[in-house]
């Protein structure tokens, strides 16, 4: 026997049991999204490894260690996105979208990082994410915020914790670089491998270090909020002031930096105890220099994305379900040569009622066999097409669910039958 194809480490099939779920949280973040007024972008899950490179940045883990990069049949670099920003704000100066105007977008799709899998963290995962463009205020960044905190309200998701730092204008980052890069080389025997590579090329990642041997060492380092530029302190201290008034907690973490470097002024990450290292569910922040870095005209940006994955994880654990959609109605066509009358009573029972379930029980099998995957449906009702029937223009209702002789009715009395049965008018309504 040929040996079987298994999917690829880190890549999930999303199963029939479980997608009732996956649906749920998809059509919740879309009526979240259309609450606040964004509108949905789909973008390409490949595009050009130069994008990634120059929005990510080239001293990032991701571009330098997990993006799947590969060469197409015309010799071009292309790369499976690893996140959404990039490609949203490549479409929106493509197609004009930003130029004079507010944007407000989100999106939804699978992305692509070659991590080492673990729990909460896989090579194909999914986010759902909101993009803001042409606003620089503090209150578009607190709007993002209200959207997620009202998410994990709606979702019955218990004990995020948001966390919040500003990383200030790219030139007062650059100041705190030289600062930092002072003060750990002073302390570079403390520095393990991966900070020593990182002094020069990305030392602010050094502060979002692991390692516990650095954690004193990280602790004691001068601080990001010491260096900020006047405009960034202020725009931070509206935006705390905008949550304190909306009642929105947080917690100002110095330490957080994200790993991805187009990020300028606030940064936010939703953080859960409940998911071991990787804790994260959200992340964001403003990037009002990456319009421009990438050859747009400059244009203020703020945005977040969520792991679905990992709230899922929380959803399933506080007990969240979501059941999938049974059929109304089971047809069973008991005799042969009657497919075609029994595929045009189901196709006229769809037309009746476009929200009405209709299974057809194709490719027959023995009647017995029928009834047992009729009632493994859960469909409320069954409905026998036999070669009495078919001949006189009848149809035999069965009921699943409830003790109740079968009736034979004419099929052209059957919507009207079907109007008077409560299983039917509930699960429509
Ligand atoms: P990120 O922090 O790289 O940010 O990813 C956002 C979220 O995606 C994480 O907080 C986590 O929940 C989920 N995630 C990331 N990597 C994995 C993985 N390997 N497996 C499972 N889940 C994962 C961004 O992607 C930015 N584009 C967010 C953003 C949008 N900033 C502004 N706009």
């Amino acid at each position: 026997m040929a040996k079987l194809i298994q999917a690829i480490r880190g890549m999930h099939d999303i199963l029939p049991q479980d997608s009732p779920v996956w649906q749920l949280l998809e059509s919740d973040f879309r009526d979240l999204a259309h609450q606040y007024g964004y509108a949905e972008i789909r973008m390409p899950l490949v595009e050009k490894t130069e994008l990634f490179v120059r929005t990510i940045g080239e001293i990032t883990d991701i571009v330098e260690k997990e993006m799947y990069t590969f060469e197409d049949l015309n010799g071009d670099q292309l790369t499976l996105r690893p996140e959404g920003t990039a490609g949203c704000v490549r479409a929106c100066i493509e197609h004009g979208l930003i130029h004079n105007q507010v944007q407000r977008l989100w999106y939804c799709g699978p992305m692509f990082r070659h991590e080492r899998p673990q729990k909460g963290r896989y090579r194909q995962f999914f986010q759902l994410g909101a993009e803001a463009y042409g606003m620089a205020g503090p209150d578009i960044d607190a709007e993002l915020i209200l959207m997620t905190a009202r998410l994990w309200k709606e979702l019955g998701i218990q004990g995020l914790q948001l966390q919040l730092n500003s990383l200030g204008s790219l030139e007062a980052r650059a100041r705190y670089r030289d600062i930092l890069v002072e003060y750990m080389t002073a302390h570079i025997e403390q520095l393990d491998a991966d900070s020593q590579r990182r002094l020069h090329s990305n030392p602010l990642r050094i502060l979002d270090s692991k390692n516990p041997a650095m954690q004193a060492l990280i602790s004691e380092a001068p601080q990001l909020s010491d260096s900020l530029d006047d405009e960034s302190a202020l725009h931070f201290a509206d935006l705390l002031e905008l949550l304190d008034k909306a009642g929105v907690a947080y917690t100002i973490n110095p330490r957080l930096v994200r790993g991805l470097d187009y990020y300028e002024k606030t940064v936010f990450e939703w953080v859960s105890d409940r998911l071991g290292s990787q804790g994260t569910v959200c992340a964001g922040g403003r990037y009002d220099g990456l319009i421009q870095h990438l050859g747009g005209r400059p244009v203020p940006a703020a945005g977040f994305a969520m792991g679905m994955e990992r709230l899922l994880s929380l959803m399933v654990e506080d007990g969240v379900q979501a059941t999938a959609l049974s059929p109304h109605i089971y047809l069973v066509i008991a005799g042969d040569g009657l497919a075609s009358q029994g595929l045009a009573l189901a196709e006229s029972l769809r037309d009746w009622r476009s929200e009405l379930r209709v299974m057809v029980s194709c490719s027959g099998g023995s009647f017995k066999s029928q009834m047992k995957r009729a009632d493994k449906s859960h469909a409320a009702l069954a409905l026998i097409l036999g070669e009495d029937e078919a001949q006189c223009g009848n149809i035999v209702v069965k009921f699943l669910r409830r003790e109740k002789p079968q009736e034979t009715i004419s099929q052209t009395a059957l919507t009207d039958y079907l109007e008077n049965i409560d299983e039917i008018q509930r699960k429509l309504s």
